[in-house]
């Protein structure tokens, strides 16, 4: 076949089977035209592009290996060129369409050149198939289209860095949440951007997960406060995660910014509530232990008058002993001092302030609040036992709140032994956790929880007491959990309730 295929071509250069041997091998669809649009040749390559034999096809015009408009125009192309040497493609490679002996069409770039050889004169046709190149663009191009889209339509403000930290691109939430325009922050190094767009506080820890990210690829999450060019103070969260070369170097910094503003606003007015509503309860609980808490002022205050009485009748007697009247002043200041705590205990309780988070001693916190209680113990058969640690790490909170829950506490168990034997007690432990907690547990010895008291111990409104207002321990649950930590209930090994604060250790 290919022997019939020479002999078409006409055999009019010496170096002709050299040239269909070069035919054969080349990789290209290669077709040889001439001057009329005949086909002369028809190499291999072009036999299985377009599925025509070469001896089907010699002979016939090049322009069945065309689509429409390429197919009816060529002729008017190729008399076109031969009459003013006007070339279009003849020179010059392109992308254009060709259609197989089947039908169907497919991309090919054509490269055409020109040959005259004695009486000979023709083009010869390079064609290559880039249905696997176009396909790819297409893809890539299909791709990069849907970034942008998503880029653009997503409400997550984004940006990209590349690894010299340099803004590459910024979505358009990215330019409504900070007011910045790509041009505005083009240019800026790691630092300067960093610094334009974060509240000072915030800046080293965020570098340094930046320049973690660029060493190791490792994606960071942090809270961040933004400043928006008009000024404004944007509480977000920013996720930032490496887009990695193939051999898994860091190229690009994809970061998102998630506007936690409302959230942050939100977060605000529920600890503000609920401090409110914790001052709210604790004057309630005040308010019932005041008259032993009066009782107990109204102490020293008698002893003072008592004492005071007893200096003025030593200093009227004119026999008065400096010794003993020294004595009983020193006694005269004890009880003031001692009323004094018991009121600036009271006045710590009763105040409403906003909620602080400091590091606390909650031994000194707990002992604090036994005084108060002791009040109130001396008309009972029960007493108050702590055990506590006293290599206990501090945690974080607010002093008085803690002060609260355990007040609660301690006032449960004491109204839970109310009908109880004599002699009962309530244990105040605290003990340093292996996990990195602190454990503070109120046990009593009093009847313990039913199963149906404990599955509702912590809903709000929820009590077994005539007059009790079942807020107590939804409330401690609500401090404990804004301080990190936990509450929970079981039985004590006395068979009475054991209650659990966990709270976290503050690292040092
Ligand atoms: N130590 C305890 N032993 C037995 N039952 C308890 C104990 N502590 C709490 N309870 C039960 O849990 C209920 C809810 O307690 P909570 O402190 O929330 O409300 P309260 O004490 O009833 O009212 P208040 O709002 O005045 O505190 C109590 O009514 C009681 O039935
Ligand atoms: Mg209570």
């Amino acid at each position: 076949m290919r022997d019939s295929r020479l002999k078409e071509t006409s055999p009019v250069h010496p170096s002709h089977d050299r040239l269909s041997a070069l035919l054969d091998a080349a990789v290209d669809g290669m077709v040889v035209i001439d001057g009329a649009g005949r086909i002369t040749s028809f190499n291999p390559a072009a036999e299985r592009l377009f599925g025509y034999t070469a001896a089907e096809i010699l002979g016939h015009n090049v322009k069945m290996l065309m689509p429409n408009p390429y197919h009816d125009e060529h002729d008017q192309y190729l008399q076109r060129y031969l009459s003013t040497a006007q070339p279009h493609v003849i020179g010059i490679g392109r992308e254009v369409i060709a259609r197989r002996r089947d039908g169907s069409m497919f991309p090919i770039e054509l490269s055409v050149g020109e040959f005259k050889s004695g009486s000979e004169h023709g083009f010869v046709g390079i064609i290559r198939d880039i249905t696997a190149r176009k396909r790819q663009e297409d893809a890539l191009r299909k791709n990069s289209e849907e970034l942008r889209l998503i880029l653009e339509s997503t409400p997550t403000a984004i940006a990209i860095t590349d690894i010299d930290g340099r803004l590459v691109r910024i979505n358009p939430a990215f330019q409504r949440l900070l007011g910045y325009s790509i041009e505005a922050l083009a240019g800026q190094s790691q630092e300067d951007l960093v610094r334009t767009l974060v509240a000072e506080d915030d800046r080293k820890s965020l570098l340094s997960d930046i320049h973690k990210l660029y060493h190791t690829g490792e994606s960071f999450r942090r809270d961040v406060r933004f400043h928006s060019r008009d000024a404004q103070e944007i509480h977000a969260m920013i996720y930032a995660g490496a887009v990695c070369n193939t051999d898994s170097q860091p190229r690009l910094m994809v970061s998102q910014i998630i506007d936690r503003s409302a959230l942050f606003a939100a977060e605000h007015e529920a600890e503000e509530l609920r401090a409110q509503l914790a001052h709210v309860s604790r004057i309630g609980t005040l308010g019932e232990m005041v008259s032993g808490i009066a009782h107990e002022v109204n102490q020293p205050l008698t002893a003072i008058a008592n004492y005071a009485n007893a200096v003025k009748r030593f200093l009227q007697s004119g026999r008065a002993d400096p010794m003993e009247v020294a004595g009983t002043l020193e006694k005269i200041s004890a009880q003031a001092v001692r009323a004094g705590q018991v009121i600036h205990g009271l006045r710590k309780l009763t105040r409403r302030r906003e909620t602080e988070r400091v590091k606390l001693d909650c031994n000194a916190l707990i002992q604090e609040v036994s005084r108060l209680i002791e009040f109130e113990l001396r008309f009972s058969e029960h007493e108050l036992l702590l055990e506590l640690d006293p290599t206990l790490p501090k945690v974080f909170g607010d002093g008085v709140q803690f002060q609260q829950v355990v007040l609660n506490l301690i006032r449960n168990a004491l109204e839970a032994m109310k009908d109880g034997a004599q002699g009962e007690s309530v244990t105040v432990t605290t003990s340093v956790q292996v996990d990195g907690y602190v454990e503070i547990v109120v046990s009593d010895t009093g009847p313990g929880l039913t199963p149906e008291v404990e599955e509702r111990l912590f809903e709000p409104f929820f009590t077994t007491k005539p007059r009790g207002m079942g807020v107590g321990l939804s409330i401690c649950k609500s401090i404990v959990s804004a301080m990190d930590g936990n509450l929970s209930c079981r039985l004590a090994s006395t068979g009475g309730a054991e209650f659990v604060i966990q709270l976290p250790i503050v690292s040092e």
